[in-house]
């Protein structure tokens, strides 16, 4: 079969980022997550993900094993909940979450990210796809009245200018009222790095992350931005070999916790 060339760039370019370093696991016998769906995406694709991102590394995979995992809470709760997954690219949460046939799942992503994920993942009664920004409020009118929402939006948020996202935070949370947000979220280093042009390799530039912020800012700043009842962040890193125990080892410092990459879920008031 001819292999599909995904020509994008800048943020959605970043799609290719995280599904390289889910491969990573999906492919290994001891990994982290088991999605054929996953892995018949990344085969498929004309990229050379290793020349632009280097060697696979599991954090972007225990990232998604965070959101999996809360994603199947919310479903045995709320069977019949509505699911939306704001800049999903590539991301199949849905084909490694058994649901029980009544969930809605709503993928809201750019045009051109739609277009790529619509060659591999078709649309359907369930599992709409919506191709406008997240910031583009006409999205909450697919929302169905009613149901409960959980919201997640992974690899996301550091991309927008938080003024931005904080309307955005308001008006969610205006328009669903007890709604679940989970998202994660970069320390204000890692920003700064990016806005100065950070390199992960010789061949690609992280995009910039205008918005950073460190673990103890999370909830204040959440809770003046949008009517919020709870705000909890917690740490999603698991890194294989050397890093895994260097990061395990600092991340019980609080000092070192505040300026790590992090996920956080919110409950709107
Ligand atoms: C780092 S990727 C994350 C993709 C996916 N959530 C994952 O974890 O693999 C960033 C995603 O955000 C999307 N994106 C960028 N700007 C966006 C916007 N304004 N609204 C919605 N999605 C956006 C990109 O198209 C891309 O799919």
């Amino acid at each position: 079969m001819d292999k599909i060339a995904p020509n994008l760039t800048g943020v959605p370019e970043t799609m290719l980022w995280t599904l390289h370093n889910r491969a990573g696991e999906a492919l290994r016998e001891d990994g982290l997550l088991h999605d054929p769906k996953l892995v018949e995406i990344y085969r498929a694709l004309d990229y050379d993900y290793e020349a632009s991102f280097g060697e696979a590394r599991p954090s972007h995979a225990s990232r998604a094993v965070v959101f999996d995992n809360e994603l199947r809470a919310f479903l045995n709760a709320h069977p019949d909940g509505v699911i939306v997954n704001l800049g999903e690219g590539l991301e199949t949460h849905r084909f490694r979450i058994a649901d029980s046939g009544e969930a809605l799942w709503i993928t809201v992503d750019l045009p051109e990210s739609i277009a790529i994920r619509e060659r591999f993942i078709e649309p359907d009664e369930r599992h709409r796809h919506v191709a406008l920004s997240a910031l583009d409020r006409r999205w909450f009118d697919e929302v169905p009245p009613g149901r409960a929402v959980f919201i997640t939006a992974q690899g996301l948020f550091m991309y927008l200018p938080p003024e931005e996202t904080a309307s955005l935070l308001r008006d969610m949370a205006q328009r669903f009222p007890k709604a679940r947000l989970l998202f994660d979220h970069v320390p204000r280093w890692l920003s700064k790095a990016t806005l100065k042009g950070r390199r992960l390799t010789p061949n690609f530039t992280i995009p910039p992350m205008p918005w950073g912020i460190d673990r103890s800012e999370i909830e204040p700043t959440l809770r003046s931005w949008a009517a919020t009842e709870t705000v909890e962040s917690f740490d999603y890193r698991f890194y294989r070999g050397w890093r895994g125990l260097l990061f395990g080892w600092l991340s019980r410092f609080a000092f070192w916790r505040e300026r790590m990459p992090a996920i956080t879920r919110v409950t709107f008031g």
